[in-house]
């Protein structure tokens, strides 16, 4: 197995992503040069990193979404004050993608902006949740709704850490996984685990290269979140995001061949490829109303003008805007009962 190492190309505030086996050993070597002390933000029961280079103190905030909120971001703001924490110090965000978004946030906020180093524990925040630089918390409203842009200085992704990863939170990062497929056209199950990782990190990296604020491109990435953010809602929280990200991207075929934009044969290989290759549920089996649905989807913050969802077509994915809500519940209907 080797070891990988994207660049994130954005100028001045470029950063690698490594990928590999026992990376996160290397996490003295790619904190800032000003730093004189770090916080370590983490959860009960993740691998532990090594750092002897500075000083510093470890936090470990609560588990699950509900902890992913303004008062953790508070409670730690208190805590960085209490141990001195100064702007030209470090953030380490140790954990999945609640735990980088997290940290990312606090960081964006602390003094203003301090540096974040992320490592990343989970498949999902791997190849996606740790890169890139959207970090936020959720509020009753709605999920990821207060947040910022804050760009990492690295992404350490050690595949180590992978073997404690619960099976459920693997087939979470199968579900991105599933999403670069289609964005990318490759069978990234084709590669071996480093090669795999390491690929979709690379598409990430790319896309936020082009487009570091989502102002065209990189509204891509959100290829089936529009359902999965709903299932997500509605069901509070009891399908996990990478599987609500899996139906998401079935459902999107379906809406994309209502709207003639592809064909039958296009809409079965998104079935075969979410059920058959990754081997993820293409629907929840706990039942939602449409109604409930629908009224989350019409409140996406995607949605400028009418309702927009990211759409498959013969020139690829595109954002497509102003679709008639009648259309996206009819077509729920039919995807739901299947
Ligand atoms: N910022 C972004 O661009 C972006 C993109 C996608 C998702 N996200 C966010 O990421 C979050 C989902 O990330 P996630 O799926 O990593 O969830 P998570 O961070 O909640 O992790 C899932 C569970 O796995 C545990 N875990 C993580 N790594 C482990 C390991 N190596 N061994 C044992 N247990 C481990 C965690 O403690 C947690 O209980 C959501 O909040 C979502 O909004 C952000």
């Amino acid at each position: 197995m080797s070891r990988h190492e994207i660049v994130v190309d954005l100028g001045s505030r470029s950063y690698p992503i490594i990928v590999g086996r026992g990376v996160s050993r290397e996490l003295s070597d790619h904190l800032p040069p000003t730093a004189r002390r770090a916080v370590i933000i983490t959860q009960d029961g993740l691998p532990s990193v090594e750092l002897s280079s500075i000083p510093s103190t470890t936090i470990r905030i609560g588990r699950g979404e509900e902890h992913k909120n303004l008062a953790t971001i508070e409670s730690l703001s208190r805590e960085f004050a209490s141990f001195g924490l100064t702007r030209n110090d470090v953030i380490i965000g140790v954990g999945g993608g609640m735990v980088t978004d997290v940290a990312g946030f606090a960081a964006s906020a602390w003094h203003r902006g301090t540096a974040v180093v992320h490592v990343a524990t989970s498949l999902l925040a791997m190849v996606d949740a740790a890169i890139g630089g959207k970090t936020g918390v959720n509020i009753p409203e709605g999920k990821n709704l207060v947040g910022a842009f804050w760009q990492p200085s690295a992404v350490l992704c050690d595949l180590d850490h992978l073997e404690s990863l619960p099976e459920s939170e693997t087939r979470c990062g199968l579900g991105e996984i599933a999403k670069y497929h289609f964005i990318s056209g490759q069978d990234l199950l084709g590669f071996d685990l480093d090669a795999r990782v390491a690929a979709c990190a690379r598409i990430k990296a790319d896309i936020v290269a082009q487009d570091e604020r989502e102002g065209g491109r990189r509204a891509l990435l959100n290829y089936g979140h529009t359902l999965a953010h709903a299932i997500e809602t509605v069901g509070r929280h009891s399908v996990a995001h990478g599987e609500a990200v899996a139906m998401g991207l079935v459902f999107a075929a379906h809406l994309a061949h209502r709207l003639g934009r592809i064909d039958g044969d296009r809409v079965a290989l998104h079935e075969n490829v979410v059920g058959g290759t990754y081997g993820l549920a293409t629907r929840p089996t706990e039942v939602f109303a449409i109604d409930d649905l629908m009224s989350v989807i019409a409140r996406d913050k995607k949605a400028t003008s009418g309702l927009t969802f990211v759409l498959d077509s013969e020139r690829g994915l595109e954002v497509v805007n102003d679709i008639e809500p009648s259309t996206v519940a009819e077509t729920l209907r039919g995807y739901l009962i299947a």
